[in-house]
């Protein structure tokens, strides 16, 4: 039998304190109820007495999520406590979470009390809340800053008054792992009634350290980590959820015994729920969900995945709801990926044409930040399509503007010999048709002309299709260019060479 670890969600309480992140009742029951499905033992869905409509989405949140415990905030006093215990009342598995600053910093500059007031409030505090509530949770708030003599004496008096979690926190992100570890070893083997209540943990990210002070605490007797989906909370936010349910269960070696009721393949799922409705935007090296969590894009990274997933994954994509690891292909890649990535989308090509293709998927590469299945499409479908070049783009140079006709000077290079023309137009489309116009002797009537974005993004492939006409009969071209010109060009010249090309 493995260790439970319990996972406390704190996403739409503290994760909510996120700047800009509020969210409404409806969006408060949607991520609950994903929560539910994510398998966490503990939500806190919220801090009642802070507004009427916190009250109501804890209130609702209780009535309709069920499984998790649903847990209100309240600061030791009895209103906090009242509306707290009656939003959450609703729940099956209903906690109060009751919290205090003990810190000398916060109790002389916010609270403005003696030690010996802080204590009392405490415990007077917990005894009100255990009365109304039989699962509570104090929180001496600033913990890591707070004289440890005086941490053992309020955290011995709360389990006295009936807390069943104490929650020590590391309020302002201040704590480094080895002496938070320490912090909670000393409390396990100071505070003489801690075996009557949980220890759990509360780590904010002020030093990008909230994770790692979780987990250095797990390994010395806590038993309930406090998180938030994606990180988010106060500042620089919490310690990750999905981070810390991955480490242990990626590192059974470390946290031997150990695990935690969390279905990761959820994870994803439900990041994306939270970063929607928060519109906070997860960075896409974020660690376990962001975009490239899984995504690799050197040559030597590639090759070693596609011969072995372990090189260089650790976690399997599918285990936190990823489909795949994702092979991105861009200047770093190399032929193994590329080669692959064709294979997967049906080409089968010859080793020359591959070659060639190769040579061409690099050329844009150097061009475009990320190569896409369309980006290849169009560079193999050209190379294979191949028709004969009696034309093909040297150079062009253009002028344009609202003020200026616009103008173009085109070299095209026919049978080793590049000719050149300068043309002016209605746009700079128009000048550069014109222009290839009198260079090929072939004057071509644009029938059609087409442009779309193959790719997304703003170094997006063009791809520009034209239908021309002329004395030979009807023919269209296709060219592609991050530049729109000169994909028009390309086009252009395309439907040229079919012109050019002799009868059958
Ligand atoms: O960071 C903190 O100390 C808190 C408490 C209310 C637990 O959020
Ligand atoms: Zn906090």
């Amino acid at each position: 039998m493995s260790e439970k670890i319990i996972i406390f969600d704190t996403t739409l309480r503290d994760g909510e304190q996120s700047p800009g992140a509020s969210l409404n009742i409806k969006e408060k029951l949607e991520i609950g109820r994903q929560l539910a499905v994510l398998g966490v033992d503990a939500i806190e869905a919220g801090f009642p007495i802070s507004s009427p409509g916190d009250f109501k989405a804890v209130q609702t949140v209780a009535r309709e999520v069920k499984g998790p415990i649903i847990c209100g905030l309240a600061r030791s006093l009895e209103k906090d406590i009242d509306a707290a215990h009656n939003a959450v009342k609703y729940s099956r598995r209903p906690r109060i979470h009751v919290f205090l600053a003990t810190s000398k910093i916060h109790m002389k500059y916010k609270l403005k009390k003696a030690e010996g007031e802080i204590l009392r409030l405490a415990v007077s505090a917990v005894k009100y809340a255990r009365k109304k509530c039989a699962d509570i949770e104090f929180s001496p708030e600033d913990a890591s800053r707070t004289e440890k003599s005086f941490l053992y004496k309020v955290v011995e008096a709360v389990i006295g008054a009936g807390a069943t979690t104490v929650n020590i926190p590391d309020t302002v992100g201040y704590a480094t792992p080895f002496e938070f570890g320490e912090l909670i070893r000393g409390i396990k083997e100071n505070v003489p009634n801690i075996s009557r209540a949980v220890i759990s943990v509360h780590c904010h990210n002020d030093l990008g350290l909230g994770v790692a002070n979780s987990l250095a605490a797990v390994l010395n007797g806590a038993r309930q980590v406090e998180c938030t989906m994606n990180g988010l909370g106060e500042r620089a936010g919490n310690a990750s959820l999905e981070e810390i349910v991955m480490a242990i269960r990626t590192r059974t070696d470390i946290f031997r015994g150990m695990a935690t009721g969390v279905h990761t393949r959820e994870l994803c799922k439900t990041s994306k729920l939270v970063s929607k409705l928060t519109g906070m935007i997860v960075q896409p090296n974020k660690a376990i969900i962001g975009s490239n969590a899984f995504a690799h894009e050197s040559g030597i990274h590639q090759d070693g995945v596609l011969k072995e997933r372990i090189t260089y994954e650790i976690m399997r994509p599918q285990d936190v709801g990823f489909e795949a690891t994702r092979l991105v292909l861009g200047k770093h890649s190399g032929r193994h990926a590329f080669h692959e990535r064709l294979k997967g989308m049906g080409y089968s090509l010859s080793e020359a044409q591959l070659e060639k293709a190769f040579d061409q998927f690099k050329v844009l590469a150097d061009k475009k930040k990320e190569i896409f299945d369309e980006d290849l499409q169009t560079i193999v479908d050209e190379e294979i399509r191949k028709i004969p070049e009696t034309f093909s783009l040297a150079h062009f140079y253009i002028t344009s503007g609202d003020q200026i006709k616009p103008t173009a000077n085109v070299r095209i290079k026919s049978h080793n010999k590049t000719l050149e023309s300068t043309s002016s137009g209605d746009g700079p489309v128009d000048a550069c048709y014109k222009a290839i116009d009198k260079i090929t002797g072939m004057k071509g009537k644009l029938l059609d002309y087409q442009i779309r974005s193959v790719t997304s993004g703003k170094d997006a492939l063009g791809e520009v299709s034209v239908k021309i006409s002329s004395k030979k009969g009807v023919v269209s071209g296709r060219g592609a260019s991050t530049d729109i010109i000169e994909a028009s060009i390309k086009a252009y010249v395309n439907a040229m060479n079919r012109l050019a090309r002799p009868k059958r």
